[in-house]
Order: structure tokens, then sequence, then C-alpha cells
């Protein structure tokens, strides 16, 4: 009989991994071990109770100095929902998704409650805004897949940051951190694997030698699901013999992204240099 997690572990890391001793078995902790994004959603509808429920669970995250700098938009006029779709139409699950909820950065807010001059533009305000947004998100994704439902997170918005502020009226000092996707799963998807706690868990100093380990996890990766055949710019960067995910990974973050997100803070009263 195998261990608890072992095949939990294995299914998540490609490999076994040593939990050092007996670790108690939890079947919560099991099924974020085998947590996955989901893109396809049935018909069936999420009730109302359910979404408020998961809106609860998200905004019960832990927030930097009880500031509480997230804010969601749920989306759930069809006019509006179509326009936000429409700007990445090669992502058909933004407008497919039973809900859909855009969570926002919001460093406005303390600048409004308060009645002293307080400044919330600078790098700090942006910083802390932007993880609370992010950890209200995480929070509402393992909600929801806790309750049985699937979710995208999107942060493709960014991409088209002056439409999207347009359509959901974001005043200054407010930003989206990413949408969300909410849906009953179609299928059951896959889980991608992660890289190994060699690679991602240092032990009293930062140590960046385990570069073997990537290798390793590369091929792994590859053993289970090759994504040799979907090379991203062969043009500009030639057909590799090998394709993993770090060659995958390298050559995506060398298309630029966001490229707008930073005049358009700007021009919302941040000041990222201070
Ligand atoms: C902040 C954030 C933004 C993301 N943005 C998008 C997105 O715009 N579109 C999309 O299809 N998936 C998006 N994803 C999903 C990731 O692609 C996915 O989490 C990743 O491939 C790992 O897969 P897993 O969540 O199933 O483990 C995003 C995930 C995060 C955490």
């Amino acid at each position: 009989m195998s261990e608890p997690y072992t095949d939990e572990l294995t299914a998540r890391f490609g490999c076994a991994l040593d939990l050092g001793g007996a670790a108690e078995d939890n079947p919560w902790i099991r099924q974020v071990l085998l947590r996955r994004t989901q893109r396809r959603y049935s018909d069936r509808p999420v009730p109302e109770a359910v979404i408020r429920l998961i809106l609860a669970a998200a905004f019960s995250a832990s927030s930097k100095s009880d500031y509480q700098q997230a804010t969601a938009i749920r989306v759930d006029d069809r006019g509006q929902r179509d326009k936000l779709a429409a700007l990445i139409p090669d992502m058909p699950w933004i407008g497919g998704a039973p809900v859909f909820l855009v969570f926002l950065g919001d460093a406005r807010r303390l600048e409004r409650i308060s009645k002293h001059p307080v400044n919330n533009g600078s790098l700090e305000g942006f910083f802390n805004a932007t993880v609370d947004a992010a950890l209200a998100l995480q929070t509402a994704t393992l909600a929801a897949e806790t309750l049985g439902l699937g979710t995208c997170p999107i942060s493709v918005l960014r991409n088209h940051i002056e439409a999207v502020g347009e359509i959901l009226a974001l005043p200054d000092k407010v930003f989206p951190v990413a949408g969300l996707c909410l849906g009953y799963p179609a299928q059951q998807g896959f889980i991608s694997m992660r890289l190994p706690p060699d690679v991602t868990v240092h032990r009293d100093r930062y140590d960046d030698s385990a570069a073997a380990a990537v290798e390793a996890y590369d091929r792994r990766r590859d053993t289970r699901h090759s994504i040799k055949d979907r090379q991203k710019s062969p043009e500009l960067f030639g057909t590799a013999e090998f394709y993993g995910w770090s060659e995958d990974k390298a050559r995506q973050a060398m298309s630029p992204e966001g490229t707008g997100f930073a005049e358009w803070l700007k021009a919302r009263g941040f000041d990222l240099s201070k």
C-alpha cells in the first residue's frame, strides 16, 4: 500500500517526493495537490449562494496591514462580458464561463476613507494592493475547487488595459490583477507538472544551483506531455531538437506583454519610482 499522498505528489511533480516522515492524511490537501485550471465549463448554472460563498471566502484571505486593498467586480451583464471577451478572442472561456469576476488592486479606498492626506500611489501602495488582490483571487480559486467548480485566472486583461479600464469604469489607483472564470468543469482537465522542491524551496539562503534538476524536470514533463510539435515562434528561434518547458517559457517571455500597463498606471496616480 502506498503512503498517503504518494500518488498525488507523483501526479504534481512527476516523481516520488520524500516528505521526510509520515504526514497526516487530509483529503483537502490531496485535492490541492491535484488541483488544475479549468477552461471548459458545463451548462450547469452556478447558484447565486455558491457565488456569494466563494466571494466571502475570497475576502477572508489575509490582507497586508489589514488595509483590505482588494476589490472584485462581478461581470454579470452579458453586454459587459461580451465587450471584455471580444478583446481576447483566442480565449473563448472568458465569454463562455458561467461566471466571470475581475479581481482588482484597490489603492484608492485607503485614500477615500481617510480624513488625512494619504498618498497611496507609491510602489508600496501598488504592491500591497496587488498582493491583496492576488491572495483573494487564489482563495476564490481554492474555495471554488473545494465546492466542485473549476476556475481560470485571466491576466491577459492587462494587455488591453485601456479598453478594460473603460469598460469596467476603473477610477484612479484601481487596476485589474486578473479576471477569474468560474463554472462546473465540463471535463477532467490535466495536472500541470511543477518544478521540484529542489528548485523552488531553498534552505537558509538563496541557492539556484540546481540546474540539473530543471533539466530533469524538462525531461519528465516532456515524457508525460510533449509539446515538441507546438514550438513557439520557430521563425525566430528555429526548431529545437528537444523542446521542453524551459525553452517554451524562455520563448514566451521574449514576447513583451502588458506593455502599456506602466504608462496607464502612471496616468492614474501611481508613481512607482517612490
Ligand atoms: C495570475 C495568473 C494569471 C493567469 N492568466 C491566464 C490567462 O490570461 N489565460 C489563461 O488561459 N490562463 C491563465 N492563467 C492560468 C495559468 O496558465 C495556469 O495556472 C498555469 O498554466 C498552471 O496550470 P494549473 O493552474 O492547472 O496548475 C493564469 C494564472 C495565474 C495564476
